[in-house]
């Protein structure tokens, strides 16, 4: 297994370094998110593709329920131990499962977010359809991406972005727009899209 794969789906040993390395990124790039997710305490969120669950321990400082979807079972583990204390006091909630069947009821949440996740999405309209179907109508989904490869660039971004709002678009979301935000090594992209209908 590649290194991509484990940072797509983490598994064993490596998969569990994965992790590690995914909790030690860039914090600025988490801060800037959440200043576009712009959380409310009585707001129900969702994360999809957690990983070490180190963004769950931010959103969960914010809002009044954080869910997270990892289809990861040894991140799953990992943001666990890291969540505990607001697991159990029923803040957080973290499933195994798939971003494309998430395992909640229509309409159930405020928010949706996702960071450095949605590239590896198979099919991303289908999988943003269905979060439409979790997310409240006037709920707003948040896709952010700094691609890692070796050779990505400002433009690598720039693609990310383009593609994930064509994709949103196509999955009936409206108010689509981007945000881009330089930082070390590559710039991060923001696309967010809102859930038709009013709250
Ligand atoms: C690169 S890691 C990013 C983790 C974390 N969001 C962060 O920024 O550190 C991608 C995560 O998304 C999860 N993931 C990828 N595709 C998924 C899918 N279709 N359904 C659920 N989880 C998925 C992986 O298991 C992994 O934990």
């Amino acid at each position: 297994m590649s290194w991509r794969d484990q940072f797509a789906k983490p598994s064993g040993a490596m998969g569990w370094i994965a992790g590690q390395l995914m909790a030690m990124k860039n914090g600025h790039r988490s801060t800037w998110v959440f200043s576009l997710l712009d959380l409310k305490p009585t707001d129900r969120v969702l994360e999809i593709g957690f990983g070490p669950g180190s963004d769950i321990a931010h959103a969960s400082r914010a809002a009044a329920f954080v869910a997270g979807v990892d289809h990861s079972d040894v991140m799953v583990r990992m943001a666990s131990g890291r969540n505990a204390q607001a697991i159990n006091e029923g803040k957080v909630e973290l499933k195994l499962g798939s971003a494309a069947q998430l395992p909640y009821p229509e309409n159930h949440f405020d928010r949706v977010y996702a960071i450095n996740a949605a590239q590896f999405w198979k099919d991303s309209v289908k999988t943003l359809t269905e979060v439409g179907r979790v997310l409240k109508p006037g709920g707003w989904v948040v896709l952010a991406v700094q691609p890692r490869s070796k050779n990505a660039t400002e433009e690598t971004s720039r693609q990310a972005g383009i593609g994930l709002s064509k994709s949103l678009a196509s999955a009936g979301f409206e108010d689509v727009h981007t945000e881009m935000h330089q930082m070390p090594p590559v710039p991060t992209v923001c696309v967010l899209g809102r859930r038709a209908g009013k709250m």
